[in-house]
């Protein structure tokens, strides 16, 4: 099997994507902004996505390219999807599935039809919520052992990073997976204050939810953000998981012949992130 560049190799899933190539012994090169970032290791060539030339030599030789699009507007995305289709046969790519949004423009369908256009063979991955978004709570639970959010009654099945990561090294890998789009999500739905609950049990101490106005998080969330549509998007996505859990798929136990990771686990191997 030849090389396969992986982006996003410093974060949660890429980082996932690169160990579990090379533990199986697979040729992995990772393109990074900051090569020093990357576990060692793996081969790295330094570079960034948003300025598509410095992609060219980190795709040399390269067979597959696990591609993963930071940020949240399309931007050069199309020049970097025609370098990959340049050079490459296959990209498994690393979308998202949002509720409602079939008819709407997201710079992930954007992406989409650039690769499906590309002559590429293709997996798009579209995961739900990723348990890692929980981090955002650490800060919190860290200082008060609360977390005041709003929606706590927001239910989501989460997925953990090393489950999109093992799907990504499965798609890449073996046969069978060209066109294919994978909803993936964790194994069960759990409320907000379920997955504060959880992260409590995980690392040994009460943690409560407290339930926060809606107005007062917009707020915050805004001094946080700064984007407006972002905030204003976030607070309407929870609200409609109130009433329209984000179900769970058995796309990764299907896949991967075993059950997808449970938000507990997820939460036991984060738990120094929140003590
Ligand atoms: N969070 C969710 O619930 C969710 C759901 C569905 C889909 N997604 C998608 O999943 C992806 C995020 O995955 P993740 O959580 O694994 O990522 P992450 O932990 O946020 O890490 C982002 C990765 O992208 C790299 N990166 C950022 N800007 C770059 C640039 N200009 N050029 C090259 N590399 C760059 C970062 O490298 P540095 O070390 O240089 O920063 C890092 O390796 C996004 O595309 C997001 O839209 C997220």
């Amino acid at each position: 099997m030849g090389k396969i560049l992986v982006t996003g190799a410093t974060g949660n899933v890429g980082s996932h994507v690169a160990s579990q190539l090379a533990r199986a012994g697979l040729e992995v090169r990772a393109f990074a902004r900051k090569p020093e970032k990357v576990q060692a290791g793996v081969e790295v060539v330094q570079g960034d996505l948003t300025v598509p030339e410095t992609l060219e030599p980190a795709l040399k030789d390269v067979e597959s390219v696990f591609l993963l699009w930071p940020g949240m507007s399309t931007g050069n995305a199309g020049e970097v999807v025609s370098a990959i289709a340049r050079h490459a046969r296959r990209v498994v790519y690393l979308s998202a599935y949002v509720p409602g949004s079939e008819d709407a423009a997201t710079h992930y369908g954007d992406i989409e039809h650039f690769i499906r256009t590309s002559g590429l063979g293709w997996t798009f991955l579209r995961p739900g919520g990723f348990s890692a978004n929980t981090l955002g709570w650490a800060e919190q639970i860290k200082r008060d052992g609360v977390v005041r959010w709003p929606y706590g009654q927001a239910s989501r099945a989460l997925i953990h990073e090393k489950d999109i990561a093992a799907v990504a090294v499965h798609a890449l890998t073996s046969a069978g997976h060209n066109g294919a789009s994978y909803d993936l999500t964790g194994p069960a739905e759990l409320t907000q204050a379920e997955q504060v609950r959880a992260i409590g049990e995980a690392i040994g101490r009460e943690v409560r939810w407290e339930e926060q106005p809606v107005e007062e998080a917009r707020e915050r969330l805004l001094a946080a953000w700064g984007e407006p549509e972002f905030v204003q998007s976030a607070l309407k996505a929870w609200e409609s998981f109130v009433t329209h859990p984000e179900k769970a798929t058995d796309t990764v136990e299907r896949l991967l012949g075993r059950p997808a990771l449970s938000f507990r686990q997820w939460a036991e191997d984060h738990a120094a992130d929140f003590r």
